[in-house]
């Protein structure tokens, strides 16, 4: 655990040194390309049908990390049907404006230091990149203040089991055990921040 730490630290002091660059979209484009997406992130009870847990809040996760997740799916490097099929045919562009539209929903904007609730013991390894209040530091990484909880369990399960892999997330959850993931989902997703983003509320 410590040496993957230090390793996590190590990746995240050169992504600190070099600023992250990605294309900013354009968020009026955006909100109109995203009305099909939020038939299912738009409702808080949808779920993904096997395994079932609820599809992921997006209203006010980081631009970048949105980019990559969605090209992840386009792409296959993210596996997962459905976002497949809803990915395919987005371009570079679209995604970017998509992206800038989710970012600037909800209140997941404000820089970290806002929440009451003390950060407990256990995610002091997480904090060097989601946050002191699991709001992320750095547009590259995902915002997890607010995220459904059993989302968060299957995201930490995929990246444990390799369904999904990414170098520093499969080297951080595979310490884990079953309680620590739920220890982890319970405590992110009571802080305050992701939102589902819901059309009519769209202005
Ligand atoms: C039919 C329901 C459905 C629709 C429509 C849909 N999604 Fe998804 N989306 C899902 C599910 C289920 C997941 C979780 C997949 C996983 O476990 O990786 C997901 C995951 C995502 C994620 C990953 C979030 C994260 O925190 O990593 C992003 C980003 C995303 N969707 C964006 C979109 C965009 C953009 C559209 C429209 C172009 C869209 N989705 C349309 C069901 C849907
Ligand atoms: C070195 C930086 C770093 C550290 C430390 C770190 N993470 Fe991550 N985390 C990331 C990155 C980057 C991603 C996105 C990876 C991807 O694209 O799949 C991520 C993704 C996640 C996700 C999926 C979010 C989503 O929306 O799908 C969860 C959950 C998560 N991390 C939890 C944790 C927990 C819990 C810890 C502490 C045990 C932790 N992370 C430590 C960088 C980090």
């Amino acid at each position: 655990m410590k040496t993957a730490v230090h390793t996590a630290i190590l990746l995240v002091s050169s992504a600190l040194i070099a600023p992250i660059a990605f294309a900013e979209g354009d968020a009026e484009r955006g909100e109109a390309l995203a009305y099909t997406c939020l038939g299912c992130h738009g409702i808080d009870g949808y779920r993904n049908a096997y395994p079932s847990y609820r599809v992921p809040r997006l209203g006010g996760q980081k631009a970048a990390y949105l980019i990559a997740a969605i090209n992840g799916y386009r792409d296959g490097t993210r596996e997962h049907a459905t976002m497949h099929g809803q990915a395919a045919s987005l371009s570079d562009e679209q995604v970017a404006d998509i992206a800038a539209y989710l970012a600037t929903r909800g209140t997941a904007t404000v820089e970290a230091g806002g929440s009451d609730v003390e950060t407990f013991e256990k995610a002091a390894t997480c904090v060097a990149c989601h946050g002191q209040n699991g709001i992320s530091v750095s547009p590259a990484w995902p915002t997890l203040a607010g995220q459904h909880e059993d989302y968060i369990i299957a995201a930490l399960n995929q990246y444990r089991d390799g369904t999904r892999k990414e170098p520093v997330m499969s080297q951080m959850a595979a310490p884990l055990s079953d309680e620590d993931v739920r220890v982890f989902a319970r405590y992110y997703s009571r802080l305050k921040g992701l939102e589902t983003t819901q059309p009519e509320k769209a202005d």
